[in-house]
């Protein structure tokens, strides 16, 4: 429920889905996160408040509660990763193929992607296995993020092996998985033979990897220009997520600026005071 702007983060991956044409959502949930399922209720008496209030201009902001999605929720009961949390949705995916949206990044600004809507293009022509969305780091950041190794070039690619969070000097490329993936049901079988790899955890990365080995057909689709990945799981891009997000509000966006302005201004005659009296 951590909030970019005006919204929590979820509910701009929520939104990011309908646009792209899903209809049907599961939200794996854990211990003190009912607050998420209550958000994207209709809240009655919070329109009755502010109708009554005199905030009308406030309604607009509700809109999110009439999207046609319907909700589903499951609750992974220990954190044993991301590989097992993608399990508690078998009972519900059964054997269709599913998308799955990590919800601690946004996809483009405002979470204005249509990403998924071409990978799902691309998993009906191609009909791997599974599709990656994957994007570019700089090498100090790929031990943060799953590494793949592309067999071929392009901005849709096959997959040839990958790495969970490797060290700088064994990445196999700097294509960073980023957070959106479509799976066939396969995906399941590999879980279910996966060990507990990085962190102790049941890797979503290594169970792919059993895919590869399989002879499965594994895809990578690069984030396309413009799209950006805000990657909340960290503060330094949490922060600038927020300020990008909040400079660009229609409302209040030119306000933002003006103060950012102030303030850097405000920081480099500081800065510029230390360097003098250092000087001196
Ligand atoms: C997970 C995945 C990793 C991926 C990342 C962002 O890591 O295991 O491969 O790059 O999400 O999509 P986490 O952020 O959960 O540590």
């Amino acid at each position: 429920m951590l909030p970019v702007a005006k919204k929590p983060v979820v509910q701009y991956v929520v939104e990011e889905m309908e646009a792209n044409g899903i209809n049907q959502i599961l939200l794996v949930t854990g211990r003190n996160k009912t607050s998420i399922e209550n958000h994207f209720d209709f809240d009655h008496e919070l329109t009755r408040t502010l109708r009554e209030t005199g905030k009308e201009d406030l309604l607009p902001e509700l809109e999110y509660e009439r999207m046609r999605m319907q909700f589903f929720f499951t609750r992974q009961r220990k954190q044993k990763g991301l590989g097992d949390a993608v399990l508690c949705a078998q009972k519900f995916t059964k054997s269709e193929p599913f998308t799955v949206a990590l919800g601690d990044s946004i996809i483009g600004l405002h979470g204005r992607s249509r990403l998924v809507e071409h990978m799902c293009h691309v998993f009906e022509e191609e009909k791997p296995s599974c599709i990656i969305a994957v994007q570019e780091v700089t090498p100090d950041k790929v031990s943060s993020y799953g590494i793949v190794k592309p067999a071929s070039d392009g901005d849709v690619f096959t997959i040839s092996d990958m790495v969970e969070k490797p060290d700088r000097k064994d990445a196999p490329s700097n294509l960073a998985v980023s957070a959106r993936y479509i799976f066939s049901p396969e995906i399941y079988g590999a879980i279910n033979h996966t060990y507990a790899g990085k962190g102790g955890e049941i890797q979503l990365t290594d169970a792919i990897r059993i895919l590869i080995r399989e002879g499965r057909k594994v895809m990578g689709v690069k984030l396309p220009a413009g799209d950006i990945r805000y990657d909340i799981g960290n503060f330094g891009a949490y922060y600038r997520a927020f300020i990008e997000f909040a400079m660009d509000d229609p409302e209040y966006g030119e306000d933002v600026k003006a103060f950012i302005r102030e303030k850097a201004g405000e920081n480099s005659k500081e800065a510029r005071l230390r360097e003098n009296r250092a000087l001196r």
